[in-house]
């Protein structure tokens, strides 16, 4: 009894000793063992906890040493939404990129001031300083929430764990990105695939003692929450943070125009092999941090800044076969099959052949020598058809005509342009397995359920084992039988079951997205939701009857029109996927579209706008509106507080509406007034 007495506390001292070395090594940045000294001290404790069973229980060591890399990290909110970026691939995308600001802001301005930086293809982490201390240090995660990685963003040397300047806010959030040099990497890379998952892979090391062994860097390109507020452009924050010792990148200039955006690009395109980190593109940024204030997000994205991508990389290989896919919606993709090719440091061994018109306009055959090309993380394209390779016996490709499941397909005529579309779709709904697969795919997807453990792997091995067919059998799981695969063990069960059931509490608008209606995207799923506000509101559109009377009424709301309604109408309008989300709802317990908002001027109101307004355009409008704690409602109704019309050509039928109701009524004026107080 003794003996196990002593041999705890001997434990625990040696524990203590370990924690004091991280302390010294990791906070403080200076270690007062060698390595080696480190590295037998922990393999003594490995050792004393596995020769005794009773020292594991203590479950002292765990958190210090040795673990695998795990997605076991303490999980912490963001104070602001870790966004992505959208994607220009070209002068036009640019062109429009440009556009859609001045159409936000309802201006005309052709230079409007950006701020141009290389695009690091790294890993995104976010560093909180308190008071100039580094205090927290998060991961992406899901872009709401992060992983509390501190200890391992600590082991970088050049990001400063103090800043010392009277001038650092009291609240001030760095976003950077993590990488690993290229020929850092050449010294690692029989261990990784490439740079990005080894950073990666480094960054989320449970002991950050094995972090500090890959050597990492960082560039900070970004302001997160911060308060007080002390910079005006992002020019001017990432210059100043450079004085306080983060590292930013040199190559980043401010332009104007889409001339200099051309120019900067090319520019940087053409260093590009020269430097020693991958770039996969420029992000340009609205400099005016005030205007990227008024320009705000949508969903998934600021409308301030985009990521314009390089050219892909292109190589060349052979058809091998055309086979198809079916997407969510139905839209039979083709694809071709090639020989393995490496593009950009990547296998490819699919290419997408988009649809059914550019195999014909391209005349694209089974066994042609093809140039494709890969672009970041888009699915390579085919770029040219090499005839001059072709054999005399070659055939033309005939499409298929029918899906994957035998059904028909279609090709709709669009109600806009009169045209035909250019894709072919599937007729069925769930009742095509393909179609059924990829939207159990959509449903656990980030922006849906978003379910841990989850992924679309999972659901393509659940679905070959038929233990998910529908939507709702995702909570009705096998265990046991899951038990026995090969790669689940009680822990990943005991989260998985953890994560569903936290899954079912959904809100309205995440529950409407998820179905995926096509054309009901999160921005309209959120409409819809402010509309029924309840699950049994929505319910009513299963039932034919209320359908036909409800879809007429969507047709008012800002934001719905006929190709929305359309196609609600024909997704309930099949029966099987009506039951099959009638069995959905079920399992779930659905939020109500939340009416209490947050806090400002609107706080607690719901408003609607009309008409076209002269300093700002109706979407910012709205996103005034939100940001200052208030709702908009798409249509006229009982429960609207405020309806503000713009000067240009407001809808007389809904001030008449609102008038009616004894709703009220802002002019544009009074708007302005409202938003300058
Ligand atoms: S700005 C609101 N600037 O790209 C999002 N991102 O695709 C603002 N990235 O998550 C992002 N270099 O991890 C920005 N100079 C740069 C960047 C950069 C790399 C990464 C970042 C972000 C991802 C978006």
């Amino acid at each position: 009894m003794n003996d196990k007495i002593n041999l705890i506390s001997k434990f625990k001292k040696k524990i203590n000793e370990l924690k004091a070395h991280n302390k010294h090594y990791f906070s403080e940045d200076n270690p007062i063992i060698s390595d080696r000294e480190y590295d037998d001290l922990k393999k003594e404790l490995i050792k004393l906890e596995r020769e005794n069973k009773f020292l594991k229980k203590l479950n002292l060591l765990d958190n210090l040493v040795g673990s695998p890399p795990t997605n076991k990290f303490k999980k912490i909110k963001h104070l602001l939404p870790m966004l992505s970026l959208s994607n220009a691939f070209d002068k036009d995308d640019m062109v429009d990129f440009l556009k859609k600001i001045n159409n936000f802001l309802n201006t005309n301005k052709n230079d409007i001031e950006l701020y141009s930086e290389p695009k690091i293809d790294g890993i995104s982490a976010t560093l909180i300083y308190e008071n100039g201390i580094l205090t927290k240090g998060l991961s992406r995660g899901d872009g709401s929430t992060g992983e509390d990685i501190l200890e391992n963003l600590k082991t970088i040397k050049s990001i400063p764990k103090k800043i010392d300047n009277k001038n650092v806010p009291n609240l001030f959030e760095v976003r950077c990105e993590v990488f690993i040099g290229k020929k850092d990497f050449e010294k690692i890379k029989n261990k990784f695939a490439n740079p990005r998952n080894a950073a990666g892979g480094s960054l989320r090391q449970k002991d950050p003692r094995e972090t500090s062994k890959i050597p990492l860097k960082y560039f900070a390109y970004g302001l997160g929450a911060v308060d007080p507020l002390k910079f005006q452009t992002q020019s001017d924050f990432l210059k100043i943070i450079n004085g306080w010792g983060f590292l930013t990148n040199p190559l980043s200039k401010t332009v104007n125009g889409i001339l200099e955006i051309e120019k900067q690009h090319q520019k940087i395109d053409n260093l590009r092999s020269s430097l020693d980190y991958d770039i996969d593109g420029l992000v340009y940024k609205v400099n005016d941090l005030s205007l990227q204030k008024r320009l705000g997000n949508t969903s998934n994205a600021p409308r301030w800044a985009i990521a314009y991508k390089f050219s892909a990389e292109q190589a060349v290989t052979k058809i091998k076969s055309i086979t198809i896919q079916v997407g969510r919606t139905g839209a039979i993709t083709p694809v071709a099959k090639v020989e393995p090719v490496t593009v950009g440091g990547v296998v490819v061994s699919n290419a997408t052949l988009h649809n059914e018109d550019e195999i014909k306009r391209k005349d694209i055959r089974i066994g042609d020598t093809i140039q494709i090309q890969r672009a970041g993380d888009v699915i390579p394209q085919v770029v040219l058809v090499d005839i001059s390779k072709r054999k005399s016996n070659s055939k033309k490709f005939i499409f298929p005509v029918k899906c994957l499941c035998g059904s028909n397909t279609i090709k709709e005529l669009s109600k806009n342009t009169k045209k035909e579309d250019a894709v072919r779709r599937c007729t069925k709904g769930y009742e095509c397995q393909y179609i059924a697969k990829e939207k159990l795919k959509h449903i656990v997807s980030k922006e849906a359920f978003n379910i841990e453990g989850l992924g679309k792997k999972v659901i393509d091995n659940f679905w070959n084992l038929k233990l998910i067919k529908e939507p709702s059998d995702i909570f009705n799981l096998d265990y046991k039988k899951i038990r026995s695969l090969e790669g689940w063990g009680d822990l990943s069960i005991k989260n998985l079951k953890n994560a569903i059931l936290k899954s079912k509490k959904v809100n309205l608008d995440k529950f409407i997205y998820s179905i995926g209606i096509r054309h009901i995207g999160q921005e309209n799923a959120k409409i819809l939701a402010s509309f029924f506000i309840s699950i049994k509101e929505f319910s009513k559109l299963i039932c034919p009857k209320q359908r036909k009377y409800i879809l007429k009424n969507l047709l008012e709301l800002d934001g719905i029109g006929e190709t929305q309604v359309d196609a609600i109408e024909y997704f309930f309008s099949n029966e099987i996927n009506a039951k099959i989300t009638q069995n959905f709802i079920r399992q779930l317990s659905i939020i109500n579209y939340s009416i209490i908002s947050g806090d400002g001027k609107f706080s607690n109101k719901k408003l609607m706008f009309t008409g076209g307004f002269q300093n700002m355009s109706r979407s910012e409008a709205k996103s005034i509106a939100e940001t200052n704690g208030g709702k908009v409602l798409g249509a006229i109704s009982k429960k609207l507080d405020i309806l503000v019309v713009g000067d240009t050509k407001p809808t007389k039928k809904k001030v008449d509406q609102a008038k009616a109701m004894k709703i009220k009524i802002i002019f544009e004026k009074e708007w302005n007034k409202i938003l300058n107080s």
